[in-house]
């Protein structure tokens, strides 16, 4: 089992002066937190997931230094490198902490697999950056049928961005 707490700690730490990354991944985290038990994952997948989304966008700074951008492609590329030492002093095992690599170096490939724990990585990801990106409502009904899979994270997808604007009265 990963210590998710130690992990975030030291993912905080190395984004240190990046509040705006740390705000996001503690967001990916808390919505895959929240998908992964609402939709029943067993406790090592679960475990899996919640490490996967605490490091997801951990490639950032290295894409930025060595490639001038933070593309998701140069992402994906690079995070799993930067998250297998803290993955090892968190106490993955082998396979757990190449199933957090896996899941780190596709976030953004929407067409890679379709097993539970990464469509859940990707639809609590998607969750934040339609809120944090502005995406429109057609953005966000498009994504329903090409990114999401899960009846929970449809249904807050649903909620947060498909329905009427909330109005004070
Ligand atoms: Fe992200």
């Amino acid at each position: 089992m990963i210590d998710i707490e130690k992990l975030t700690a030291l993912a905080i730490a190395y984004d240190a002066g990046d509040a705006k990354r740390i705000q996001h991944f503690i967001k990916v985290y808390a919505y895959s937190r929240l998908l992964g038990r609402r939709e029943g994952l067993d406790e090592h997948t679960q475990n899996v997931l919640e490490a996967a989304a605490v490091l997801h966008d951990i490639g950032i700074h290295e894409a930025e230094r060595k490639h001038g951008s933070s593309g998701g492609h140069w992402q994906e590329m690079e995070g799993p490198a930067v998250a297998a030492p803290m993955l090892q002093q968190c106490g993955a095992d082998k396979r757990e902490s190449e199933r957090v690599q896996w899941l780190i170096a596709h976030h953004h490939t929407y067409t890679a697999g379709e097993e539970k724990d990464f469509r859940i990585l990707l639809e609590a990801d998607f969750l934040v950056n339609a809120y944090e990106d502005g995406m429109t409502a057609e953005q966000c009904k498009t994504a329903k049928d090409r990114v999401f899979r899960t009846e929970t994270g449809k249904q807050y997808l649903e909620e947060m961005f498909l329905k009427p604007a909330y109005q004070a009265k």
